[in-house]
């Protein structure tokens, strides 16, 4: 039996009931405040409130424990695969065998862009960002295929899944041919996942390219640690766009720019720049640290402190630990890591981000794996959104069946009160 919570307002109370969820977060139903009371919760930045009961991510922020359908990263990402992540995650379980490779089938079958859409790449200026491309061509995929967009029909909806994690790494690679001035290299279906993107972006037509299965594989343990992070800004987009039926190309469209901006996933980039200013700064990273903690700069340190985790971010934990294995498998020595080392342990050791709790969140080490790949600093936020699609499907596909009404926040209106209307010539 659930607690019941009491609200007194003014000579008013009232009883709402709570809920709580299977790890135990207990939360109130404010669903009869407004119209028993007249009164709404202002909350910001949502630091208080649910958005959604959801069953396809638990986070711990205080113990750093991320699990996706129950199942704890570490062990997803030491003994998985993306694409079953991707099932994990879309479908609720694991596959099994017939299922992936029904479900590889599909996606495979997928790959290719529609022969026209190569047109769009080209009226991007060289220099365009890749987000902006992606978030552009992702919305226009939704009019390649008008006649399948129905967000209650099952089988549409499975197949602009499919559809959305085949041709986002084509996308994806595209984006930086297009920047590089080089063709376009078609998607090679006898690779998986990961190969067939890292050919994609990385081969030339003029010759073989042989996919290192390492490499392979740490992008795909990379893509796995950010399928899914619950109701993160970009998830609340996916959901908040989708709950007025928009079809689940816009949405992933509207997703993406979310993830863009530097206190999302546009971080990845932040991170890496922030540390090349350190380095040719003479490596002060006290300086930084200092200049972080100054409430009249706008500095923050980036890649440092998240919403949820109040203690080592454990995605960052795995990718600070692979960074010297997938250096030395490179046989890079890149002087960065170095830089983030220090800026690391400096900013740990300071009393400002341990009164605050800020540690390295999943964009900290991130980009210095991406850049070890010879993945460019602004396609390091695109890496992010190949590796996140699957959960915003899945909070998308969640958002439906549970039939949530439209989301249509509330304010509290501050401005004049009603005045009358004076004529252009009066001002
Ligand atoms: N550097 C310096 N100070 C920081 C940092 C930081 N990176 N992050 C938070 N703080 C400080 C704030 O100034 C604030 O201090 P105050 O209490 O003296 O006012 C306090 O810590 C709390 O910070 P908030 O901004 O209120 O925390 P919030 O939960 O709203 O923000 C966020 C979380 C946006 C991630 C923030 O920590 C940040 O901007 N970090 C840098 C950007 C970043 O790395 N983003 C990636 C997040 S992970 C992801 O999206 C994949």
């Amino acid at each position: 039996m659930s607690d019941t919570a009491k609200l007194t307002v003014g000579d008013q109370t009232i009883e709402l009931e709570t809920t709580v969820g299977t790890e135990g977060e207990k939360g109130i139903i404010l669903k009869p405040l407004r119209k028993t009371t007249g009164y709404i919760t202002l909350d910001p930045g949502f630091v208080n409130t649910g958005s959604a009961e959801s069953s396809i991510t638990y986070i711990d922020g205080e113990n750093g424990v991320l699990r996706y359908r129950g199942y704890a990263i570490e062990e997803l990402v030491e003994n998985s695969t993306f694409l079953e992540v991707c099932y994990l995650l879309m479908e609720g379980e694991l596959p099994n065998k017939s299922e992936y490779d029904e479900f590889e089938d599909q996606i495979t079958n997928h790959t290719l862009l529609h022969e026209d859409l190569k047109r769009m790449f080209e009226a991007f200026p060289p220099n365009a960002h890749p987000m902006a491309i992606l978030a552009s061509l992702v919305c226009a995929l939704s009019t390649y295929y008008q006649d399948h967009l129905d967000s209650s029909d099952p089988s549409d909806v499975q197949l602009s899944t499919r559809r959305l994690l085949a041709k986002l790494p084509t996308i994806a690679a595209w984006s930086y041919k297009r920047s590089k001035g080089q063709a376009y290299i078609y998607p090679d279906n006898t690779l998986d996942y990961c190969g067939r993107f890292l050919k994609m972006m990385f081969g030339y037509r003029t010759e073989e390219y042989v996919v290192d299965p390492d490499i392979s594989k740490i992008l795909d343990q990379l893509l796995i640690l950010h399928a899914d992070h619950e109701q993160n800004c970009s998830a609340t987009a996916m959901r908040l766009v989708g709950s007025s039926h928009a079809n689940l190309f816009a949405c992933v469209s509207a997703a993406v720019c979310a993830l863009w901006g530097p206190r999302h996933g546009g971080a990845n980039q932040r991170v890496l720049e922030m540390l090349d200013v350190i380095a040719k700064d003479n490596n002060d990273v006290d300086k930084y640290v200092r200049l972080a903690q100054d409430k009249t700069s706008d500095f923050r340190l980036m890649g440092f402190g998240h919403r949820v985790y109040k203690s080592y971010d454990p995605r960052a934990m795995f990718l600070r630990k692979s960074v010297d294995r997938v250096l030395t498998k490179l046989n890079t020595n890149d002087p960065l890591v170095n830089v983030a080392r220090r800026l690391e342990e400096h900013a740990l050791n300071d009393s400002y981000f341990q009164d605050r709790n800020l540690y390295p969140n999943v964009d900290f080490y991130s980009g210095i794996i991406y850049r070890a790949l010879n993945i460019p600093t602004n396609m390091f936020t695109v890496m992010f959104a190949m590796g996140r699609l699957p959960g915003w499907i899945a909070q998308w596909k969640e958002n439906h069946a549970n039939g949530y009404p439209i989301g249509r926040p509330r304010q509290i209106y501050t401005g004049e009160p009603a005045r009358p209307f004076v004529s252009i010539d009066e001002r």
